[in-house]
C-alpha cells in the first residue's frame, strides 16, 4: 500500500492554515445558539414519520411495537458514545468539516476523504428524506385548511405505481404519467436562499424553530398521556430482540444531526468549551423527549396501526381530536423545516474543508464577499437535494443515510483510541472519560446497528463507497494540498 494513502495533516498546520486564510467564516455562535442548532438538527422527520413504521413494521419488517421505548434507548446509548468522542475531537480541532477534519489528522487522507465522501449521504442523502417528510405533512396541513393538493404533485412514482388513483389522475408525458414532488423542490430551494445570505440569520429562524418544535412534542407528550390505556403496552415486544434492533437501526434517523454542530466550529466563538456543551445537551434533552413519545404513542392507541407517515398527528385524529391532530402536523412541519436547515448549512461547510484541502476543486471552497458564506457549494447541495427529493421515496433515502452516518461514528471513535496512543500529550479541551472502552463500546454499538440494515442498504452503501475512492483516486490524490506543501 503506497504511503501517501496515510499522509496525514499536522495538528498546527490544520490551525494555522484556517487562521491565515482568506477563506474565514464568520464566528457568531455562542453555547445556547450551538445547542438550539442541535436539537435544530435532531428533532425531525424520524420522530415525527419514521418512527410509526418503527412500531408497527413495515411491507418486510416487523415492528418493534411499544418495546419502541428500549429501540430508542439502545440508539441513544449508541449516539452518547460517539458524541463524547466527537466531542474531543470537536474540541481539539475547532475546523469546519467534522469528522472528515478529525480523520485527516489522526487515520491519514484515504481514510479521511471516505468520511467526507461518506458525509454526503448523512447531510445530503439525509435531507433528501427530511425534505419528502416535510411535503408529506405540510400536503396533510393544507388539507386541514381546505386546500387539496395534486396527489402526483407531491409524492414519488414508485408510491404512485401501487396506488392507480394517483396514476390516473396524472398528466401525462410522452405517454407516460408524471409524478413528482413539487412541495420537496420548493422548500429546499427556499432553505438553500436563506443559507445563501448568511448563517447569523438563519441561526435566529432556527431558534424560533426549535421553539416550536419543542412545545409541539412537549404538547404530545402531557395531551397524549391523559389517553393512555396502559393495555396497549401489552405484550410489551411482540416480534423480540431482532424487531427491536431493526427498529433501533430505522430510528437512528431520529438522532442524527448533533453531530451536525461540529461542521460550523468555525463559526463558533468558544468552539473548544461550547461544541461539547451544545453537542450533550441537545442529545441528551432529545433522548428523553423521543422516550417519553414512544411510550405515549403506544399507550394512546394500538402499535399496529401505526404504519402512516404522520403517526403522531393520527394518535390524535384517532380519538377525534382534530384540532390537536392539526397543531402536532403544524409542528412537523415547522420541526423538518429547521432541520432541513442545519443539514443544508452542513453539507457545504464539509465540501468546503474538502476543498481547502485540494481534495475537491478550489471552486468549493468559494466564499461570498459580501455575505461571507460558501455560497457555490450551499447553491450546489440545494439543487442536488431538490433533485433526488422529486423522485426518491423516504424509507430508501433514510437508511441510506442511516448506513452512511453510523460508518462515520465508527471511525470518529477509532479515531479517538488512535489519537490517544499516538499523541498521549496532546491538549484536549474536553477529554472523553474512560479511553478505549468508550470509543469502544461505540464502535460495537453502531456496528451492530449497521448490520441490523437491509442488505440492499449495504450495496447501495458500498456502491456509494466505491465511487467515491474512483473520484479520489482520479483528483483528490494529485491535488492534495499536504502534498504541495
Ligand atoms: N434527526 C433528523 C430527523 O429526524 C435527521 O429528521
Amino acid at each position: 500500500m503506497p504511503f501517501y494513502l496515510f499522509r496525514r495533516k499536522e495538528l498546527h498546520a490544520i490551525l494555522i492554515s484556517v487562521e491565515t486564510t482568506e477563506h474565514r467564516l464568520r464566528p457568531a455562535l455562542g453555547p445556547v445558539e450551538l445547542t438550539s442548532l442541535g436539537v435544530g438538527a435532531i428533532i425531525g422527520a424520524g420522530i415525527f414519520a419514521l418512527v410509526g413504521t418503527a412500531a408497527a413494521g413495515g411491507d418486510e419488517r416487523a415492528g418493534a411495537g411499544p418495546a419502541l421505548i428500549l429501540s430508542f434507548l439502545i440508539t441513544a446509548f449508541a449516539c452518547g458514545f460517539s458524541a463524547l468522542c466527537y466531542a474531543e475531537f470537536a474540541s481539539l480541532v475547532p475546523i469546519a468539516g467534522s469528522a472528515y477534519t478529525y480523520s485527516y489528522f489522526t487515520l491519514g487522507e484515504l481514510v479521511a476523504w471516505i468520511i467526507g465522501w461518506d458525509l454526503i449521504l448523512e447531510y445530503a442523502v439525509g435531507n433528501i428524506a427530511v425534505a419528502i417528510s416535510w411535503s408529506g405533512y405540510f400536503v396533510q396541513l393544507l388539507r386541514g385548511f381546505g386546500i387539496h393538493f395534486p396527489p402526483w404533485l407531491s409524492t414519488s412514482y414508485n408510491i404512485a405505481a401501487h396506488n392507480p388513483e394517483i396514476l390516473a389522475t396524472a398528466p401525462r408525458l410522452f405517454g407516460s404519467a408524471v409524478v413528482f414532488n413539487l412541495p420537496a423542490i420548493l422548500v429546499v430551494l427556499l432553505i438553500t436562499a436563506v443559507l445563501v445570505i448568511g448563517i447569523k440569520e438563519s441561526s435566529r429562524l432556527n431558534a424560533v424553530m426549535v421553539i416550536i418544535k419543542l412545545s409541539v412534542l412537549l404538547f404530545f407528550i402531557f395531551a397524549g398521556a391523559f389517553y393512555v390505556k396502559p393495555e396497549n403496552w401489552i405484550p410489551f415486544a411482540p416480534h423480540g430482540w431482532g424487531s427491536i434492533m431493526t427498529s433501533a437501526a430505522l430510528v437512528f434517523f431520529a438522532y442524527i444531526g448533533f453531530d451536525a454542530i461540529s461542521t460550523t466550529a468555525e463559526e463558533a466563538r468558544n468552539p473548544q468549551r461550547d461544541l461539547p456543551i451544545g453537542m450533550i445537551a441537545s442529545l441528551a434533552i432529545c433522548t428523553l423527549l423521543y422516550v417519553a413519545v414512544a411510550a405515549v404513542l403506544t399507550g394512546m392507541i394500538p402499535y399496529t396501526e401505526l404504519n402512516v407517515p404522520e403517526p403522531l398527528s393520527l394518535a390524535f385524529s384517532h380519538l377525534g381530536l382534530h384540532w390537536a391532530s392539526g397543531i402536532v402536523a403544524f409542528g412537523a412541519v415547522v420541526a423538518t423545516t429547521a432541520v432541513l436547515l442545519v443539514f443544508q448549512l452542513g453539507q457545504p461547510r464539509i465540501f468546503f474543508a474538502m476543498s481547502r484541502d485540494g481534495l475537491l476543486p478550489p471552486w468549493f471552497s468559494r466564499v461570498h464577499p459580501r455575505f461571507r458564506t460558501p455560497h457555490v457549494t450551499t447553491m450546489l447541495t440545494g439543487a442536488v437535494v431538490a433533485a433526488f427529493a422529486a423522485f426518491m421515496d423516504i424509507g430508501e433515502a433514510a437508511e441510506l443515510t442511516n448506513i452512511g452516518t453510523l460508518f462515520a461514528f465508527v471511525l470518529v471513535c477509532a479515531g479517538i483510541i488512535v489519537l490517544r496512543v499516538r499523541d498521549p500529550y496532546l491538549v484536549r479541551p474536553f477529554r472523553c472519560p474512560w479511553v478505549p472502552v468508550i470509543p469502544l463500546l461505540g464502535i460495537f454499538t453502531c456496528v451492530y446497528l449497521m448490520l441490523s440494515l437491509p442488505w440492499i442498504t449495504w450495496i447501495r452503501f458500498l456502491g456509494w463507497l466505491a465511487a467515491g475512492l474512483l473520484i479520489y483516486f482520479l483528483y483528490g490524490r494529485r491535488h492534495s494540498r499536504v502534498v504541495r506543501e
